[in-house]
Parts: structure tokens; sequence; C-alpha cells
């Protein structure tokens, strides 16, 4: 693809703009029908252990209940699918299954009436009694399981023992929750025993085939909508128990439900990111060239039950750490470590946020300890293959992000030695780290069809897939317009619902990659049928005179993205270079980020405004990772000790750094998908942290590796 082309690439207006602002996209929560019904939970007070007995008379009697479910009168379910693609749930057991708890929060009981308050009001009146277990909610007090898959190359044990210089550091992350601003959010409706949903989702085809299942019913009879979703950083990835209980009393009523999470219940029933301890051991030559990594991860996992009945949920640390850099000798071990939790899940960059703390930490470690700069550090140990496969990337510009990133920064100005700036009462430091995401991609298709209108032609293109809020409609809209050379008010997009042409789970930043190949492919085959209606080959192309010479008051067709071959010859990866600025007040406990520069290599830019946004998003998600998120749970209630939006502490204004995100230009990744494009939306998040903490390291000498950084950690 051409980046001289008049769009792609360029600044687009979001088409979906105007409807946002004004409130007419309509969210999950937002649908009203005939008859709507509102759900609200009980969560279990106790973190494990059983259900004895659930009273329901007092809220029976309460105004407007139509219906209590508990374990005793859920009535029967089917299996659900997990891990054979189809959709996933974060617990096999279907919501209500039986009496056993694993976590607190888990619903013991759903109340629907005719109101939210009502519905609200009489859970409170709900009794229940438990027979309390002894539970684990922190990492620190559990006991490991090893996974049995322990990716390695060379010996490291005899590299560590041989080498000149090692490190062996520990680095830990917290529990954090993804908190999009939307809340979960479901609207069950039974229309001729069929199941309508609408949920907010990163896959409606997922959660179609969890529905069915349970409901023993074709999918074909269960349509899921999501034409909007209001954030969600992979916590809508998996089909939750409340849309599946909305559907239950859904049928049970013969009424539509609304189910609609409340903040806390998002806190404590929806997965968060696994908390992880990383032990790293680095052994290099005196020039810093590595030669072996070791990477030792335990992360948490739900209950005993996870990993004795199948895989596990681990935060894959070592995705990233195995490829990243040359380095001869590799291993990583993973210890999962069940918790009385509820199963964690996938947080933007799962895997890389988390692992790259860890290892572009030790790495800053390395570059001090070596005498070296940290950006030479990583310019030494570059690949410009997977260091795990061998494989040779087809597109690859890491060494342009550094200088790029370096030049912009001024990073040739540090002075190595910690406190070496000041600014009043504030140390300056200045850190890096290395960003990256593998490019994903998944098989879609996109069907384009023109329409013959007054004045020309308009243009609908049509996927299953979903847009986060991360700018899918305004990519789409760019491909089309620019593939058909017709201005953008022409084209509609229409996305999230399963009666359109299928597409992948929003996830791994892997739809535009995924949908945009897909429309171009369906509109080159559009042009190519209209063209032949030309009367000289030379004639310009105007889509409504060869509709009309065609014959036709419309046209369609279907372009699709295939699955990858399982030998492809290359591998694709993003990358990037963060630098960052921090003031540092020791005595205060007090570190601010005052400057991010990152200058990624996401192969062609579809757009380039929602480009920025998610990495300027991705950045702001880092700094919150570095400095502020974490959930902690009480260990005498397991309860998280903050289940609100005002305790779990996320960026806010005063916290936003000035922060400069660049791409490099014209490097599509153009064997990975005929656009080039490999998404955007989480490589921002990925060297934010430990450029971080390299900073503040900088700054006044002290080293911190475990996240966040707060306060006390410098007190
Ligand atoms: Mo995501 S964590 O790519 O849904």
């Amino acid at each position: 693809m051409s980046t001289t082309s008049p769009r792609i690439g360029r600044p687009a207006e979001r088409i979906e703009a105007r409807i946002k602002v004004t409130g007419q996209a309509r969210y999950a929560a937002d649908v009203v029908l005939p008859g709507l019904a509102h759900a609200a939970y009980v969560g279990s007070a106790i973190a494990c252990g059983r259900v004895l007995a659930v009273d329901t008379a007092r809220a029976e009697q309460a105004g407007g209940v139509l219906l209590i479910l508990t374990h005793d009168n859920r009535g029967p379910l089917g299996d659900l699918p997990n891990g054979d693609g189809t959709g996933l749930t974060p617990d096999p057991r279907p919501p209500l299954a039986d009496d056993r708890i694993d976590y607190r929060g888990q619903i013991v009981a759903m109340v629907v009436a005719e109101s939210p308050e009502q519905a609200a009001h009489a859970a409170s009146l709900v009794e229940v009694r438990y027979e309390p277990a002894p539970f684990v909610v922190d990492i620190d007090d559990g006991a490991g399981t090893r996974l049995s898959d322990v990716p390695r190359r060379g010996d490291c044990a005899a590299a560590l023992r041989a080498a000149p210089v090692t490190i062996d550091v520990l680095y830990s992350t917290p529990i954090q929750h993804p908190c999009p601003l939307e809340p979960h959010a479901t609207v069950a409706h039974w229309v001729d025993h069929d199941l309508v949903v609408y949920d907010s989702t990163q896959w409606v085809l997922g959660d179609q085939a969890v529905l069915a299942r349970a409901f023993g019913l074709s999918n074909e009879r269960v349509r899921v909508l999501a034409p909007f979703v209001g954030g969600s950083f992979g916590s809508k990835v998996f089909t939750a128990a409340h849309t599946l209980l909305a559907a239950v009393a859904a049928r049970r009523l013969e009424r539509p439900v609304k189910s609609v999470l409340r903040r806390s219940e998002v806190l404590t029933t929806v997965g968060p990111r696994a908390a992880t301890r990383q032990r790293i051991q680095l052994a290099a030559e005196r020039d810093g060239r590595l030669i072996a990594l070791r990477h030792h991860t335990r992360s948490h996992c739900a209950t005993e039950r996870d990993v004795a009945d199948r895989d596990p949920f681990y935060e894959p640390t070592s995705g990233i750490t195995r490829v990243l850099y040359a380095c001869p000798n590799y291993e990583a071990v993973h210890d999962v470590v069940p918790l009385h939790l509820a199963k964690p899940g996938w947080m933007r960059a799962p895997g890389e946020a988390t692992g790259l703390w860890a290892l572009e930490g030790a790495l800053d470690e390395l570059a001090c300890e070596s005498g070296l700069d940290p950006l030479a550090l990583r310019m030494r140990n570059h690949s410009s293959r997977d260091a795990h496969t061998g494989k040779p990337y087809a597109s690859e510009h890491l060494r342009e992000c550094y200088e790029r990133g370096a030049e912009r920064f001024g990073w040739s100005r540090r002075e190595p030695r910690p406190r070496s700036m000041r600014d009043g009462d504030a140390w300056i430091g200045w850190g890096m780290a290395t960003a990256a995401h593998p490019g994903n991609r998944d098989p879609a298709s996109v069907r384009v069809r023109l329409d013959r209108e007054r004045g020309g032609v308009h243009v609908t293109v049509a996927t299953a897939g979903i847009d986060l809020g991360t700018g899918l409609y305004t990519a789409l809209a760019v491909v089309v317009a620019d593939a058909l050379d017709l201005p953008g008010e022409r084209v509609t997009v229409e996305l999230g619902d399963t009666r359109l042409p299928p597409a992948p789970m929003t996830g791994g930043s892997n739809l535009t990659a995924s949908v945009a190949p897909a429309a171009l492919a369906a509109c080159t085959r559009l042009r190519r049928r209209l063209l032949a209606f030309r009367r000289a080959p030379d004639e310009s192309a105007d889509w409504a005179e060869l509709l009309d010479r065609a014959g036709l008051g419309d046209i369609e067709a279907i372009g699709t993205t295939d699955a990858r071959p399982p030998g492809e010859r290359h591998a694709h990866h993003s990358f990037g270079a963060q630098f960052v600025e921090v003031r540092v007040v020791p005595e205060l406990g007090r570190i601010r980020v005052t400057r991010v520069v990152g200058v990624f290599d996401v192969g062609q830019v579809v757009d380039a405004t929602t480009t920025r946004s998610q990495l300027l998003g991705g950045v702001l998600f880092g700094v919150g990772q570095a400095l502020l998120e974490q959930q902690v749970h009480d260990p005498v209630h397991a309860l998280p000790v903050h289940a609100d939006l005002a305790g779990y502490l996320l960026p806010c204004h005063a916290d936003v750094p000035d922060i400069d995100v660049e791409w490099l230009d014209a490097v599509p990744d153009v064997t990975f998908n005929a656009i080039g494009c490999r998404g955007a939306g989480e490589i921002g998040i990925t060297g934010v942290a430990p450029a971080i903490a390299s900073a503040v390291h900088h700054a006044i000498g002290v080293r911190l590796r475990d996240l966040p950084l707060t306060p006390d950690r410098l007190l």
C-alpha cells in the first residue's frame, strides 16, 4: 500500500464521533425494550467454602421482585465451551452451578425486579448462610505448581556459571484491574425461542458460541449485538457469568432482562491482571552482549481446580522475553499459584506489560553494572529475527525507533551518574526501555456493498468485529474510501453483530490487521466487477455510472483474511523505544513523570488520529501501571481494599505528562497483510513502567523493583 495515498495513514475524523458525543450511540446498558426487567446480584461474603442455605423469603416479599435465582433453582445449563477457540468463559462451571464458593463476590443469587432499585433493595434482603473454609488471597502466601511447558534454548545454567557479568534480580507486579469505563452490561431477550443479546463484549461470536452451548441451541438461533463498547482492555473477551444468568432469567420470565454490573462487582468478579513475581538472571560479556537469560515467573491463577481440571490461566510473561534480544541461552519456567480470587484474565498487553517490566529493569541494572549506556546496551543485543524461533522479521525497524526516539528526547545529553540533574526540590532522571508487541492477525471477513443513490453511490462496510472505542469504524471507512476513491461521507460502517460476516475477537491488537485487509479485498473484487463495464480502459471510474450501465441498483462483495499458515517463513512483530523523564522528591516519596517520548514501528498506520490516541492512551496506561494501580485484598475478609474508582487509582489529568508519540513512516509489513498494518492498541504501554523505574534510578540512585512505585517505596 502506497503511503502516498491521500487517506491511508493520514489523520481522519472519527466517523462515529458525532453519534457518540450526542448520546445516540447505543451501548448495551442503553438498550430499552418493552417489559424490561432488571437484575441485581448477591455476591458471596466468604472467599472459600460452601453455601449452606439461601433464604429468599424476605426478598421475595419486597416490591417489584419477579424472580430470584440461586443454585437451588437455576435450572439446567449445558457445558460451556472453553479452549476450543469458539468462545471463552471465566469458569468452566456455569454460574450458580452448586454450593461451592471459590472467591469473595462470586454470584450466589440473582434478583430480578421491575426496576434496578427494586432489584438492588431485594438483593440486600437475601440471607445466605455459609460454611467458610481457609483461603489464600496473597500470591506470596500460596504454593506454586510448575507448568510443564519450559521454553528453552542452549544451556542457561552453564552459561550463568561461566559468564563474566551476571545479574540476578526479583521484580514484582501487583494485581491490576482493566477498569473499562463502561461496566460489563447485558440485555437478554428471547424472541420466539431464539435468544437476542446486547452485550458489552470483545467478541460477539464467542458470546454466541457460549450461549448456544449453554442453552442447547444452534448458533444461528443466538444473535449477539455490540455495536459500541466503552473500553475493555481484555476484560470482555470472556462471556461473563451475569450474561448467562440474564439469559436464564429472561427465558424464565418471558421478559427481557437487563444486567449491569456495579463498579464494585466489576472489580471483584471480573478477572484482573494476575500478580507476578519474576526472577531474572542475566549473563553477559563485559561489553554487554547477552549470553544467557533465565526468566522464572510465579503468577496467580484461580483455585486449585483451575490447576487440576484444565490449563490454568497464567500471565504469559515469557512470551516477549524469549523473542526480544539476541541471546544464545534462554530458559523460562513458570509456576502458577492458585488464589481464592476471581480467575485472572487478559489485561492490555498481557505478558508484555509484565514481562518487560522485569526484563527491561534487569537490563538497566546490567547497563549500570557494566558501565554502559542503557540505549547502547539494547543496540548491542538487537535481534533482527525472533530470537527464539530464529525466523527473520519480515519488517523490523527497531534501531530506527531507538535512534529517532533518542534524538527527539535528547538522550545524548544524559549524564550517566545518578543525582546529576536537579530542578528545585526535585532530582531529574532519564530512563528508557524497549516497547514490543507481536503482530497478530486472525481469519476475518468483511462485506462491502455499493448502493446506487441520488447523486452517486453509498458504500456499506460490514463485519462482526468490534470497535472497543479504539477506532475500527474509522479505520475501515478510511480503507474503503481509499480503495473506492470515494469521499468519507459516502461510507457507512456496521460492526458488532453476529449476523454480519464473521470476525475474530478484538484482542491482541489484531483487529485492524485482520479486517482492514479483508475490506480492501472486498473493494478490489467490487472494482474489478464494475470496471468491466467501462467503455475503454482509460475511462475514469464513476461507480454510479458503471452500476447504471450494469443495470444494477447495488452490488456487494465479501473479502477475507485467511488464517496464518503454520509454516510462515517470517515473524511479524511491532517494536518501539520509549524515553521517560521523571522528577523525584525523595523526602516526599514523590515521583512525577514529566516527559515521555515514544517512537514506534507498527507497520503501516491506517488512521493517524486513532493510532495516535491508542499510543497516547497506552503510555498513560503505563503511567498508571507504574505509579498508581494495584488491587490489594484484605487478608482477613478477602475483600479488595479498593472496589471503586475512588480507591483504585488511575492517572487523572494532573498525572498526564508531556507525551510525544511518533511512528515510523513508510514501513508497511506487506508480507503480513496487503495493507501492511500490525495494530497499535497495546504496544504503547509496554516499555513505560520500566523506563520510569530506570529514570527514578537515574534521578536518585534508588532501584525500585516492585510495582506500583508508590511514595512509601522511597521513604
Ligand atoms: Mo486484549 S488484553 O488484547 O483484549
